[in-house]
């Protein structure tokens, strides 16, 4: 599709399979508002949409979202509820346009913790979309990458019984981790200004490119994807290689 944003050859050029964003900021971009935090999550909440959007015109076949780590419930409970309201929102209204969209929703992280209407909400929402096949949705809820690495373990062990730990190989592992169904990500973009990684996918991030930037998640439009999917382009991706670049 025609975008003024990004020259297409520069796209064509090389397109992300697996897009994964950090979605920072919302406290903030309410902060200047003189608005509470909360309307900072439900607009970052309305920002996902236009970009799965971007995404599927790009043709980006796998999107991922950090949308509530294992270490969110240490906020002040009015926050965790909205989250979670917002969660449950998101799930209602949006899944019959993701299957006219062709959306597949995947949710990973310890779903245990969560109340039982959400846990069936979530297990609806992929069962629904389980046959779509533009593009791959995963919202990381109650995530850790720490947690995926032990949980990842702990059912090799139990599939495993008979054998050894020193069987446990990283092919085998792979399996096992919660996003076993997706490339690792091509592309890392944290908004919000800060540059870490958060717990979020450790083993998956080993040769992701990772791009920063300061807009607040509700300010980050499809444009500033486009300025990321363009930084992304000009990355020499070696994978502990040389480079494949033709030199002069
Ligand atoms: C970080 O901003 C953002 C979060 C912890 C939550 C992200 C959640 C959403 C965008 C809404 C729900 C998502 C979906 C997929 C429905 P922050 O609060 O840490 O911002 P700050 O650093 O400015 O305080």
């Amino acid at each position: 599709m025609n975008d003024p944003h990004l020259p297409l050859s520069l796209l064509e050029a090389k397109v992300p399979r697996h897009v994964a964003f950090i979605m920072d900021g919302n406290g903030r971009w309410a902060k200047q508002r003189g608005l509470p935090r909360s309307f900072g999550h439900a607009s970052g909440a309305r920002r996902v949409r236009s970009l799965v959007e971007h995404a599927i015109d790009r043709d980006i076949p796998f999107v991922t979202l950090f949308a509530f780590s294992s270490e969110n419930w240490r906020r002040p409970l009015e926050e965790v509820s909205t989250l979670m309201s917002l969660f449950v929102l998101y799930l209602e209204k949006e899944v019959k346009d993701m299957n006219v969209n062709g959306v597949r929703l995947k949710v990973i992280g310890d779903l245990s913790r969560f109340d039982a209407r959400l846990q069936k909400l979530i297990a609806q929402a992929e069962a629904v979309t389980a046959h779509n096949t533009r593009v791959t949705v995963t919202v990381a809820a109650n995530f850790g990458g720490r947690w995926d690495l032990v949980q990842a373990m702990t059912r090799w062990q139990a599939a495993h019984a008979d054998q050894p730990a020193a069987e446990m190989s990283e092919d085998a592992l792979k399996p096992f981790l919660s996003m076993a169904y997706a490339p690792d990500p091509d592309l890392l973009v944290r908004t919000g200004g800060e540059s870490r990684v958060s717990n979020f996918l450790l083993w998956q991030l080993a040769y992701t490119e990772m791009y920063f930037t300061d807009v607040l998640w509700p300010d980050f439009s499809p444009e500033q994807f486009d300025r990321a999917l363009a930084w992304f382009v000009k990355t020499d991706r070696r994978f502990g290689g040389v480079s494949q670049k033709v030199s002069t």
